[in-house]
């Protein structure tokens, strides 16, 4: 297992910078990298606009693709076994890169394929075209082997699913509830106790020793004789429901937000947050190859985390620094230093 130095921003190309850092050393690979929209991104700065990045490429498909390959290739030689990637892209070359992760990442370590929901509608529906508003990103989230690290998150139920199934009120404590199973899922084959439970004679889910204590609990109800007794499963108990692959409850970032550094592509925090807290513990090492103003390593810092970025362009890294800083000065207790490297 390889010692990497941890918290710094390095500036430079992606594949020397990789090249640079020990197998085994890190827990999570982030990459937003230029998504192949054949543009050159601006940072629309108080001056006007200057250059930020270039997404252009002389060498087309092919040229892209190969860089990303190689980035793919160290990201799986720098990842511990427990460790997992998350690719952020779009429509222009999703698939592309979705076949080069199964080749270097196997099929079989395929996750998810996130939607994340950037606008409501978009523009390049105007002027006659015969396309759909295209208004998500997606990021393809693969494991480096079969046990990645997962703290799953959970999420609250929709108000029309508690309405339906949360329905029933106790009186006495004012919590809603709703009606469980109690029956033996897997009847004699699986050895589900049999016997006779409030005039009900079947194969039951619990013994009837623990069916009794639930009853004398109060957490179990027959709505009336000879009705099945059903199993009250508290609203105020449940986790929630564990967040699914379509991402609608994160917004984008606004020029006008605090949050913005005006770099383009700029991706939310709260975003990253998410994905950092799914996939790694406290102390663990987030990687960004492709950091840009520094998102990526803010939220990790955020959450106990400890981070290394790699940006090619100089203007990114002053900014992503900066933001760092800005971050650590915030904190009560100082944190070490940044240390940059060009
Ligand atoms: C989509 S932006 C990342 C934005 C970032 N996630 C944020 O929240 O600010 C892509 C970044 O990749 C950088 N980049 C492009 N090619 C690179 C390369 N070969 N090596 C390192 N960085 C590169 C660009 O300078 C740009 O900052």
């Amino acid at each position: 297992m390889g010692l990497v130095k941890t918290n710094r921003i390095l500036c430079g190309n992606a594949l020397s910078h990789l090249d640079e850092l020990p197998d085994d050393s890190v827990n999570l690979v982030y990459l937003d990298p230029p998504f192949f929209a054949n543009r050159i991104f601006q940072k629309k700065n108080h001056e006007g606009n200057s250059p930020s990045f270039n997404d252009k490429w002389v060498g087309g498909i092919s040229e892209y693709i190969s860089l990303m390959h190689d980035v793919f290739e160290h990201s799986k030689r720098l990842l511990k076994d427990t460790g997992s990637i998350y690719v952020h892209c779009d429509w222009h070359a999703s698939h592309y890169l979705k076949v080069e992760l199964d080749k270097v990442f196997g099929y079989d370590n395929f996750r998810n394929e996130i939607v994340w929901k950037r606008h409501n509608s978009h523009n390049d529906t105007k002027q006659g075209a015969r396309n759909m508003g295209r208004i998500h990103d997606v990021i393809l989230f693969y494991s480096k082997g079969k046990s990645p690290t997962w703290n799953p998150i959970y999420q609250k139920y929709p108000e029309e699913y508690v309405k339906k199934a949360y329905k029933h009120l106790e009186e006495k404590t004012g919590r809603y509830y709703a009606h469980g199973d109690l029956g033996g899922p897997g009847g004699a084959a699986k050895g589900d106790p049999y016997y006779t439970f409030l005039g009900i004679t079947r194969y039951w889910r619990y013994s009837e020793k623990k069916m009794n204590q639930l009853y004398k609990e109060g957490k179990i109800v027959q709505t009336k004789p000879g009705n099945m007794p059903m199993l009250k499963r508290y609203l105020d108990e449940m986790k929630g429901i564990q967040l699914q692959d379509i991402w609608d409850d994160i917004k984008p970032i606004q020029h006008t937000r605090k949050e913005s550094t005006r770099y383009p592509t700029q991706k939310p925090i709260k975003l990253l947050e998410r994905i950092i807290s799914m996939s790694t513990n406290e102390k663990d090492i987030v990687l960004d190859a492709f950091c840009g103003s520094g998102t990526t390593l803010v939220a990790a810092h955020n959450l106990g985390r400890r981070w290394i970025g790699i940006d090619q362009n100089p203007e990114a890294c002053d900014i992503a620094e900066k933001r760092i800083q800005e971050r650590l000065e915030s904190e009560p207790i100082p944190v070490k230093a940044v240390a940059k490297r060009n």
